[in-house]
């Protein structure tokens, strides 16, 4: 039976760690999914990308249903993807237990993350470098991630912007008092992670640092500050 979610989620004071499947091996996504899982993974992080709300193409909602049957943990589907109310129904039924999309592609994220929340689904809201932080405070009712970009958003490796354990210390006195968590999506490594949970990050994803690394469970240790 899949582990759930909102059960993690509710252990505070525990790192999380999600594995990006955008730095999975193209060939082998189901046995690299299957590694995480292995290595200790809370839950697995894929990317959509529709070539509009950023330049590159990711993952499928037949895709999402196929992890779904092949591991036995969470999957956090993250929209970065234009009008993403058009993808949310697909995604759902495909089995995502967690849905995030990008505060910068709707006017409407308290009506969206209302949405994912009445399917039963943890709800998130993923913010760009650019993007402030200054509506968070209006959507803690209906939020359980808010999900700072550590990267230009649309690709794995990409560089770690400076600003954004800052960034993820802000989003921490915003959510503070509500059930929300705060995530930082690119640039996570065993460099960046220490700061990123001292500045209040409690879920962290990670692409090329995990996939690259040589061992994994011990990576994943790494980046919850358990060894
Ligand atoms: C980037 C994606 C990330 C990406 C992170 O826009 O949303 O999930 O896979 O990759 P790393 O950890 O390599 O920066
Ligand atoms: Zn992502």
């Amino acid at each position: 039976m899949t582990m759930c979610l909102s059960d993690a989620w509710a252990k505070s004071g525990e790192i999380l760690v999600a594995p990006s499947m955008l730095s999975a091996d193209p060939l082998h996504i189901g046995a690299d999914a299957c590694v995480a899982v292995e290595a200790g993974a809370d839950c697995l992080h894929i990317d959509v990308m529709d070539g509009h709300f950023v330049p590159n193409l990711g993952y499928t909602p037949a895709q999402v249903a196929a992890l779904k049957a092949a591991v036995d943990i969470p999957l956090e589907v993250h929209l970065m993807v234009a009008h993403p109310e058009r993808f949310i129904p697909a995604f759902a039924e495909a089995g995502a237990d967690m849905i995030v999309f990008h505060r910068e592609a709707t006017p409407h994220a308290h009506r969206l993350l209302d949405d994912i929340r009445g399917r039963g689904l943890l709800s998130g809201v993923a913010v760009a470098p650019t993007t402030s932080l200054e509506e968070v405070p209006y959507l803690l009712d209906v939020l359980d991630l808010v999900l700072i970009m550590g990267v230009d958003p649309g690709f794995s490796g990409g560089s770690f912007v400076p600003s954004t354990p800052e960034k993820v210390a802000r989003a921490t006195d915003l959510v503070r008092g509500s059930r929300a968590r705060v995530g930082v999506d690119g640039g996570v490594s065993a460099t960046t992670a220490a700061g990123l949970r001292d500045a209040g990050a409690s879920f962290l994803v990670s692409g090329s640092h995990f996939f690259g690394a040589a061992d994994k469970a011990q990576a994943i240790a790494e980046l919850k500050a358990l060894e």
